[in-house]
């Protein structure tokens, strides 16, 4: 049995096939979050973009649980760097792991990591799709949508999409709504929101404005969901 556990803001914990995967595992100062580091074992951790709040504790885990990093090249290169495991791809590529395919997405954003005064950058953001017993799951890292969500959903058809509706940064719920109308997954979980007062969103009037087929569900921190 598959499943996705929202562990706030954008990170999710994945168990499919056998393996445990972990995105955007954002754990340490985060408001929302509802597990410690030192609870998480993933066997690979997808990092959408060098952000702290996407980066996260990604390479502490990594380090301690001898997880592999899969993220765009500058920013595994810079993982790497600091002693983890890592896995570099780019946007379009798609590697076959041994639980099933990582595929990289374009996203709309930016990629610096902040390391004390410095500003590093660490190449392009991504979305990602994970293929694995029969499931498809899109997760968009943070972008502002693009008119390829079309070419995504018709191409790699999306069981679920994992989509940010807090505006600011990213989609706010308009946007997100369009996305979902773009991408038409069959089921819709929002993210990034709520988080810090200038991503405030209401999920409650996103999941209301979803049309069938696709159907949308909302997760509070710590709730699984069943793929
Ligand atoms: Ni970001
Ligand atoms: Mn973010």
């Amino acid at each position: 049995m598959a499943s996705l556990r929202f562990l706030g803001h954008s990170a999710f914990e994945i168990d499919i096939a056998g393996r445990n995967i972990l995105i955007d595992p954002f754990i340490t100062g985060n408001p929302q979050a509802i597990v410690k580091p030192g609870n998480l074992h993933p066997d690979y951790i997808i990092v959408t973009h060098g952000h702290s709040d996407h980066l996260g504790d990604a390479i502490d885990i990594a380090i301690k649980n001898k997880s592999t990093i899969v993220a765009p090249f500058e920013l595994a290169m810079y993982c790497a760097n600091k002693g983890a495991k890592t896995h570099p791809m780019y946007i379009g590529g798609s590697y076959l792991f041994d639980f099933g395919v990582i595929r990289f997405t374009l996203a709309l954003h930016g990629s610096t990591v902040i390391d004390g005064e410095n500003f590093i950058p660490v190449g392009n953001p991504v979305g990602a799709i994970i293929e694995a017993s029969g499931k498809r799951i899109y997760h968009a890292g943070d972008t502002g949508f693009f008119g390829d969500m079309k070419i995504i959903g018709k191409r790699f058809p999306i069981d679920v999409a994992l989509l940010p509706i807090g505006g600011n940064f990213t989609m706010d719920i308009d946007d997100a709504i369009y996305a979902v109308e773009m991408l038409k997954p069959k089921i819709v979980i929002p993210m990034h929101y709520n988080t810090f007062p200038i991503i405030e969103a209401d999920p409650e009037d996103f999941a209301d404005r979803i049309q069938p087929p696709t159907r949308a569900v909302i997760l509070n921190p710590g709730e699984e969901f069943d793929l």
